[in-house]
Order: structure tokens, then C-alpha cells, then sequence
């Protein structure tokens, strides 16, 4: 018997058609409700004989693990750190690396599920809008699985490393003219007309298999609930995957409390923030999105209602942060800790440091910022940002001049 339903997160009726967004009554975006009444009879230990990954839990997730199209995504590092936290002033500071997933970001925790779905419903071709992460990793999982794959990128605003993803591992590769919203629109009407299986995060399979990140972070840190969980948001649906596996953990009776699920947003594509400042449940789509993150240049987040619930329910906050601001967390993410994340990233530790400058952020609180991508996804920011490569004499004393 299935685990679990596809149902509408706005109306609430059972949807049915496997291959709708959107419910069929309302219009409303679609949510998974699973049934957990088993896994109320287990503890957190009971997993540890599970491989670690996101499979190891499968009683969270709405897809059969035997059908799991896998690429050992998942069991990604939680850093504790040190300078960066003194740096800060918040001592207790972890960062879940992200970067260290098989294509080398978050996505593909998703799209493990989202593309095990694909196949048990025998679909051929699946696609997605991307602002780069998505398309590489949806690339990758339906190589995996033998599927026809085509991805829908804004043109010219997809960092190196992602379209270079998305190409080598056979996906076409279609540049649309327009922004990430454009795209996405454009890829949603094809999958209207079943010429693709939308994985975008506004398929409810895709957030199921996000979860897992906050299942790892509280194995991690062995059930002691962090504070607070400071993640970027671009078209939302990350903070709300988070936010319905703590509601989860918490129906099961594994946690008892919640962390304050913080969003942060370029200052130049910042809808959330701007609705959480307004204190509203629904957000106001932006023209013009902007910013040095590409990753987060999103201006009409599709899961934006429900990222603001995640926050608000949490009682956590939303801001934003300049580009500058985010180059400058990238380099001191980098050059305290070791860690190389990609721009989007860094706007989580970019906050953290802003919301511990404005007192929203207690010097004491255990908080974990949750580093989304890969710094090698966009070297180009990476080089204009840095010092520049020196040249140098083929001589011992050459460099020496250069050292002293
Ligand atoms: N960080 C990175 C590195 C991302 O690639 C994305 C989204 C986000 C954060 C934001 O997550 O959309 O769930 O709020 N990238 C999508 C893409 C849009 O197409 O790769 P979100």
C-alpha cells in the first residue's frame, strides 16, 4: 500500500492525474502527504543501519526505494566552525556543504526522487526551467536513468560550470530569451501539453527528496535542534522542503521543537524578503530580477506562498543582502574555513553575518547555514572577485620579491 497522497496545499483535495502541478479545483500548488503512522513506531537510531544518503530515509519519501535512481546523492559534510564563527560573533556556527553532492548542489536531492518517480510512471522525456543547478542535475539523474532530457535556460546568465553540467551529460540544451520566470513559464505550458515531466520544484516529488538535508543536519548534530537554519531562496521551494521535514520529525515525535527557518535573498531579486518585511502571506512578483547570484535571480518564486509560511511558522525571518555583501561571505567562507561555495550560497552566511550585526541573531545561538552549491560552479565570479594571477620571472629571486 502507498505511503502516501498527492494532495492540494491551498484546498486540500486528493489530486489524482499524476502528471498536474497544479490542482485541478483550485488552481492551488499541490504539497505530499505522508502517511507516517509506521514511523511513529521507530526511533532515530533505528536508521543508522541505513546507508547514509538520501535513501536512508525512504520512510519519509513517496517513491519506493527499489525504484531509487541513485548517484549516492546525499551524506553531504556538516562543518563546525571556527574562525568564521569567531569572525561573526556567532561561536556556534556549523555549515552544511551542499557543494559536496554528486553533480554539486542541493538539487540533486531532489531530483533523486523526483526522477525515480519519472520512471515508475514510465514516462520518456523529463525537463526543467533552471537558473543552472536544477538543469545539471536533472541532466545527470535522467542519464542515469535512460531518459530524454531538455532543459529551459534564461540566456546568457547560467554560471560556466552548470551549463557545461547540462551539456556533457546529454541534455538539450535550449537558451531561452528571457529570465529564469520566462523559462519556467515557457517549460510549465510544455508539460501542460505532455511533451515533457516538469522536475521543477513545483512538482511535489522534488521538495520530498530536498527533506533530507534537515534529516542529515539533525542525525548530525545527534537531535539536538539548532536554533536556527539560515538557507538563500530563489524559487522557494528548499525552505519549504526544510520546513515540512521538521513538521514530519515532529509528527513522528523525534523532535520537539522547531528552528527559526531563515531566508535570504539578493537584494536585487527579493521578493520574500520584501513580503516578510510587509508581513504578508503572499509576496509581490518582481520585473527585473538582478543580481551576481544567478542562482537566485529569480523574480516570481513559484513556491513563495509556502516558503513565507516555513518562515513565519518558525517563527524565523527574512532579508536580504547586497551582491557585494555575497562576494565578501564567499571569499571569508573560503579563506577561514577552506570551503568554496558558489555565490548563491554564500548569501546565507552573508546574512548571518548581517542578522548577528542587527541583534536578530543571538551571539549564543547554534545556527547552521546551509551552503546550497559548488564555488567551481561559476569560476568567472570567482576570478573577477580575487586578487589577480601574478606574473612572474622564471627566476628564485623572481619570486622572492614577490613573497617578501
Ligand atoms: N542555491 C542554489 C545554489 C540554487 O541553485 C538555488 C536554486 C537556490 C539556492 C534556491 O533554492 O529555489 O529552492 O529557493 N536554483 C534553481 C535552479 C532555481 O534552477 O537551479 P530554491
Amino acid at each position: 500500500m502507498s505511503n502516501h497522497k498527492v494532495v492540494c496545499w491551498d484546498c486540500g483535495c486528493d489530486v489524482d492525474d499524476p502528471f498536474t502541478n497544479i490542482c485541478p479545483r483550485c488552481g492551488g500548488l499541490l504539497t505530499v502527504k505522508m502517511d507516517l503512522e509506521k514511523v511513529k513506531e521507530k526511533k532515530p537510531t533505528d536508521l543508522a543501519k541505513e546507508p547514509i544518503g538520501v535513501w536512508r530515509y525512504a520512510d519519509f519519501l513517496p517513491v519506493d526505494k527499489k525504484h531509487a535512481v541513485s548517484i549516492k546523492e546525499g551524506g553531504t559534510p556538516l562543518y563546525s566552525t571556527k574562525a568564521l564563527g569567531a569572525e561573526i560573533g556567532i561561536p556556534d556556527l556549523f555549515v552544511k556543504y551542499e557543494g559536496a553532492n554528486p553533480t554539486g548542489s542541493f538539487k540533486d536531492r531532489g531530483m533523486t526522487v523526483g526522477v525515480s518517480h519519472a520512471v515508475e510512471l514510465g514516462v520518456p522525456t523529463v525537463g526543467c526551467a533552471s537558473t543552472g543547478n536544477t538543469s545539471a542535475s536533472l541532466a545527470a539523474y535522467a542519464a542515469k536513468a535512460g531518459l530524454k532530457c531538455a532543459v529551459f535556460l534564461p540566456s546568457g546568465k547560467v554560471a560556466a560550470g552548470k551549463l557545461a553540467q547540462a551539456m556533457f551529460f546529454g541534455a538539450k540544451v535550449l537558451s531561452i530569451d528571457g529570465n529564469f520566470d520566462d523559462a519556467l513559464a515557457l517549460a510549465r505550458k510544455m508539460a501542460e501539453e505532455r511533451k515533457i515531466y516538469l522536475l521543477n520544484s513545483i512538482n511535489p516529488f522534488r521538495p520530498e527528496g530536498q527533506k533530507s538535508v534537515l534529516f542529515e543536519i539533525m542525525d548530525q548534530l545527534q537531535y539536538d535542534v539548532p536554533d536556527r537554519i539560515i538557507l538563500p531562496v530563489g524559487n522557494a521551494a528548499n525552505i519549504w522542503a526544510i520546513y515540512k521535514a521538521i513538521t514530519e520529525l515532529k509528527e513522528v515525535g523525534w523532535i520537539d521543537k522547531m528552528p527559526m527557518l531563515t531566508g535570504i535573498q539578493a537584494e536585487g531579486a527579493s521578493p520574500i524578503a520584501s513580503a516578510f518585511a510587509a508581513k504578508t502571506n503572499d509576496f509581490v512578483a518582481e520585473e527585473n530580477p538582478e543580481t551576481i547570484a544567478t542562482a537566485i535571480r529569480i523574480g516570481n518564486p513559484i513556491s513563495g506562498r509556502k516558503a513565507l509560511k516555513a518562515i513565519y511558522d518558525t517563527g524565523g525571518y527574512s532579508t536580504t543582502v547586497t551582491d557585494a555583501e555575497i562576494i565578501a561571505a564567499q571569499k571569508l567562507l573560503g579563506r577561514r574555513e577552506g570551503v568554496c561555495v558558489e555565490p548563491a550560497s554564500a548569501a546565507s552566511v552573508a546574512g548571518a553575518k548581517k542578522l548577528r550585526e542587527m541583534g536578530i541573531i543571538d551571539r549564543d545561538e547554534k545556527v547552521v547555514c546551509i551552503c546550497t552549491g559548488n564555488g567551481l560552479k561559476d569560476p568567472d565570479t570567482i576570478i573577477n572577485n580575487c586578487e589577480p594571477i601574478i606574473k612572474c620571472a622564471n627566476s628564485v629571486e623572481a619570486v622572492e620579491n614577490i613573497l617578501n
